[in-house]
């Protein structure tokens, strides 16, 4: 296993290292900036840090300050920014070709293959790649080839869910803030996802016989659900931006049993899960179902933006040829990207994804101790480095810590040097998704500084 020694030197040391007020002068000058030129529907939230250099799990700020990067820019620095393989292997294609419309190129071809020998073990070798530059594109995608392959037109998703915002995967996105945007995609059904923590019908796992899972059976398998027309069920096998949900054992399997009876696809949407995240290459791999689909992108980027979606080649084989074009996909450059974090990733030596699941744990239970005492913290939960701490007023109500004293915990959070993006229904859970190069002394220094600051409310 890579040892901690190696991984300090993929990121600044030192870090926190915090020499101004954050934000400083000269990050206040770029975000005084911002709203004269950009569209503000990007999110940021009032103090945003302004990122001027990263490295590994450490990123700068224009004035200097260096932060601990809990966000791998949500989920996607898996390796963290600018490895040095990443590097070299950029410098040595940016010498022959990048951009190549939708030509063959060798090294698309290369990652197609690379990227079924890496799917969970099912789909594995049995698989084609579709790829888009965004999670958005790949689900929209998988949208448009289920609806396709099946004749059908439903989709169902779930409460919490994120997909993407566009007008096909915006509709499977259950979050009020990224509605109203006028009519998207009909024909979307949304049903409860595990959330434990919280659970719609009340009930408590394991007595609960996964009344949820029994619940998404009901409404595909009952007659008069409405649910007659149905394609495909896309669910995240842990949910991101919806809190950081892991469902209990043989939630997955069930839905896909489900799916089954009905005869719609399943779609497995890892976008932000994959790549490692979970201590697993994918989060699907925690149960024994083999998804029709899969959605990437995020972390098999990295530091040039690489996303699709694989599938089942007997699926493929049905879709009419050149029907889905799409001039950028697959840059040269960005298949280099994405061949060498996998590289990075699956590397027996490193061993980083392992690394993650253990030292994932490690600080699950670190936190999970710490939080007993702190009552603002009522739930901490995840997997790998896919971790999620749920904020409450107090643990006996569990109701949600309102969104101002979040985001005073998040601003003191980044005084102290540390970048968090905050998920959840009620944008109440802070995640912790570093890269997966990020040392053990650098993850506990951020969990303790979350703590300490808990701690204090
Ligand atoms: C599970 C999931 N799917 C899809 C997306 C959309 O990806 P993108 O922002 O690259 O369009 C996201 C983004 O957070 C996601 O978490």
């Amino acid at each position: 296993m890579i040892t901690e020694k190696e991984l300090a030197r993929l990121s600044y040391m030192g870090a926190p290292n915090i020499l101004t007020t954050v934000p400083g002068p000269k990050s206040m000058k770029v975000l005084g900036e911002v709203p004269k030129y950009e569209s503000l529907t990007r999110p940021g939230g009032a103090n945003p840090p302004v990122w001027d250099d990263g490295f590994g799990a450490t990123v700068k700020d224009p004035d200097g300050n260096i932060f601990i990067d809990m966000t791998a820019g949500v989920a996607v620095s898996a390796v963290g920014r600018r490895h040095p393989l990443v590097i070299k292997a950029m410098e040595k294609q940016m010498s022959k070709i990048m951009h190549a419309i939708e030509a063959v190129h060798s090294r698309r071809n290369e990652l197609a293959r690379k990227i079924s020998n890496i799917m969970p073990a099912g789909l594995r070798g049995k698989c084609v790649s579709y790829f888009t530059q965004s999670g958005s594109g790949a689900v929209e995608t998988a949208i448009k080839f289920a609806h396709r392959i099946t004749g059908k037109s439903q989709i169902v998703a779930f409460h919490g869910a994120y997909h993407g915002v566009w007008c096909g995967s915006g509709a499977l996105t259950a979050g009020d803030g990224y509605r109203g945007y006028g009519p998207m995609m009909p024909g979307v059904i949304h049903v409860p996802y595990a959330y434990c923590y919280r659970c719609c019908f009340g009930l408590k796992y394991p007595s609960c016989d996964l009344q949820c899972a029994k619940y998404v059976d009901y409404v595909l398998n009952t007659p008069y659900t409405a649910a007659n027309d149905v394609a495909a069920l896309i669910i995240e096998p842990q949910q991101g931006e919806g809190g950081y949900l892991i469902p209990p054992p043989g939630y997955l399997e069930s839905i896909k049993k489900s799916c089954e009876k009905k005869g719609c696809l399943f779609i497995a949407d890892e976008v932000q899960s994959g790549a490692g995240r979970s201590g697993k290459m994918w989060s699907i791999e925690y149960s024994n179902v083999v998804p029709d689909m899969l959605t990437w992108g995020k972390g098999m980027g990295g530091d040039l933006p690489m996303a699709g979606l694989s599938f089942r080649s007997d699926l493929a084989a049905t879709l009419p040829e050149a029907s889905q074009p799409g001039t950028f996909a697959a840059n040269a450059l960005s298949c280099v990207v994405c061949m060498t974090n996998i590289d990075i990733l699956t590397d027996k030596n490193d061993d980083l994804i392992s690394r993650a699941a253990q030292l994932g744990a490690e600080i699950i239970s670190e936190l999970q101790a710490g939080a007993r005492k702190i009552d603002i913290i009522g739930d901490v939960r995840g997997r790998g480095f896919f971790i999620g701490v749920e904020l409450v007023k107090d643990k006996t109500s569990r109701e949600p810590l309102p969104s101002d004293a979040v985001g005073t915990i998040l601003g003191e959070l980044l005084s102290q040097g540390v970048t968090c993006v905050p998920c959840g229904r009620y944008h109440n859970v802070v995640r912790f998704m570093p890269p997966l190069v990020i040392t053990k002394e650098y993850l506990m220094k951020a969990s303790q500084i979350l703590l300490n600051i808990c701690k204090k409310y």
